[in-house]
Order: structure tokens, then sequence, then C-alpha cells
């Protein structure tokens, strides 16, 4: 039946940002369709994530570290199997935004941001992918952006990042989708979430971000959420490298 070809149930899905904003919805959403939860986070805020999961009726074990180290990524398989024997999804979702002119951006800051949405996003497809392989199937899925398509404004070293996120999901995806691994990315439009308080509390950027909108409004961190469950099942078993807007038709003006 269809509908059994969304549910996760038995698997284990690592989420890296889980403990807010669309992480947290895409964690949860993945827990509600049976899956086990391991999330991974700088601080210790777990609370909502943690609530969510047991919720759903699922386990939960919180990592806290930054995605940025190198080792971040075998640490974070290493405790996943330790806990719960193996890994079936992995969703690359912590990412960091820096909003400055171009002219003046300053290197640290773009060392920095390409360390955390990129570089670390490859590992953590390297190291997961191994183990992937290795068991014979699996389900990547990166966060990209609507500046995996567009250029955007004052955000070079997003806009690089996240263009690379999507170009790296296909280069994956070339070389593991015959071998039982599905890489693919969601690209969320504006979403109302902690990165966009700036732009959600700027009056006149806000309305004409809205105003570009089809839908007619911003998106909520929940509207990931089927998306997501969709990638990590069987049901999308023959997609494979699509990056996939989730942008309340902005990308169709
Ligand atoms: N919001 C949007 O409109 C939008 C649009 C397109 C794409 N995206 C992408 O979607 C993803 C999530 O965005 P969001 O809006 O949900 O962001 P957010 O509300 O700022 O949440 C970011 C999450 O990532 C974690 N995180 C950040 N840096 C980390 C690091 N170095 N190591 C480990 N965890 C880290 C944060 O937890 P800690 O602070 O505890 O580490 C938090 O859980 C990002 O990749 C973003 O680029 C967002």
């Amino acid at each position: 039946m269809i509908l059994d070809q969304f549910k996760l149930d038995g698997q284990v899905a690592v989420v890296t940002g889980a403990s807010r904003g669309l992480g947290l919805s895409v964690a949860t959403a993945l827990a509600q369709a049976g899956a086990d939860i391991v999330s991974v986070q700088r601080s210790g805020n777990t609370a909502a994530i943690e609530d969510a999961v047991r919720e759903a009726g699922r386990k939960i074990l919180c990592l806290s570290l930054d995605v940025a180290e190198i080792t971040a990524a075998q640490r974070v398989l290493d405790a996943t199997l330790a806990h719960f024997g193996h890994v079936d999804i992995l969703v690359n979702n912590a990412g960091i935004t820096k909003r400055t002119p171009s002219a003046d951006f300053a290197l640290a800051d773009f060392d920095a941001l390409i360390n955390t949405n990129l570089r670390s996003l490859f590992l953590f497809c390297q190291v997961f992918g191994r183990e992937m392989l290795r068991q014979g199937h699996g389900k990547i899925i990166n966060m990209g952006s609507l500046l995996s398509y567009q250029g955007g404004f004052t955000v070079p070293a997003y806009a690089a990042s996240k263009h690379a996120v999507s170009g790296l999901t296909k280069s994956l995806c070339n070389e593991w989708a015959s071998k039982g691994i599905n890489v693919n990315c969601i690209a969320p439009g504006y979403m109302a979430t902690d990165m966009n308080v700036a732009l959600m509390n700027d009056p006149v950027r806000s309305r004409q971000i809205g105003e570009r909108i089809p839908a007619g409004r911003w998106g909520a961190a929940d509207d990931v959420g089927g998306l997501a469950v969709f990638l990590a099942s069987s049901a999308s078993s023959f997609i494979h490298g699509q990056t996939i807007a989730v942008d309340g038709g902005w990308m169709a003006r």
C-alpha cells in the first residue's frame, strides 16, 4: 500500500541542527513517521526535540558538538552506531548565515561559514556514506536554499555554500545512486525561523519578500516536514540528485 512506503518504523535518522527551526521540524516529522532520532547541535538546549520525539513514541540521542570540527562526523557516526546499532537516514541541516556587503566581507567569516555549511556537510556525507555503502542502503538529505539557485544580496559566502551543497548533492548521487543510497537536497524558501529574525523585523524587506511569494506568506518551519519524510522514505526510492524547493512558489516568479 502506498502509505506504507512513507513509514520509517525501525529506522534511525541523524539530524544536524535539530534543536530548533527547520531541523526541529524535520526531526519531529521523521520521528512521527517512525524513526528514532540522533539530534546534533552545539548547545544543550534540546528540551523541544526531546519532548517531540518522545511524544511520537520514539527514542532520542542528543549530541552537543560543533559540526564544523573536523572530527565531528566520525564522532556522531560512532555514537549513533554504539547507541542504536545502525543508521538509515542523514539530514545535513545545521547551517549559519552572515549578511555583510561583499566588499567588506571578512575572510575569517567566509572561512567559518564555508566550514559549517559546506566542508562539514561533505565530511558528514563521506563518513555516513561509507557506512551506508557498507550496508547497501541509506538516505541523505542536504539542506540547500533558494540561494542554491540565486545569488541573494550581501550573502556571498552563504550563496556560494548553498550552490555548492546542491552541486555536491548531484556529484554524490552520480557515485552512489546505483549503490542503494539516495542523495537529495531540500531548498527552503523564506521561512520564519531564528535565522531570519533580522529580515522579519525589517518592515520594508519583510513586506517586499511577502509580496513576492505567490503563496502570500512566509514559510513556517513545519512546511518542510512532509518533503523530508518523503525523501527519507522508500516512496522516493527512484529520486536521486534533486534539489527541491519548498518556497511558496518563489522560484516560479
Ligand atoms: N530559515 C530559512 O528561511 C532558510 C531558508 C533556506 C535554507 N535554510 C537552511 O536550513 C537550515 C536550518 O535553518 P534554520 O532557519 O532552521 O536555522 P536556525 O533556526 O538558526 O537553526 C539552526 C540549527 O542549526 C544548529 N547549528 C548551527 N550551527 C551549528 C554547528 N556549527 N554545529 C552544530 N549545530 C549547529 C543550531 O543549534 P545550535 O545553535 O545549538 O548549534 C540550530 O539547531 C540551514 O542550513 C539554513 O541555511 C533556512
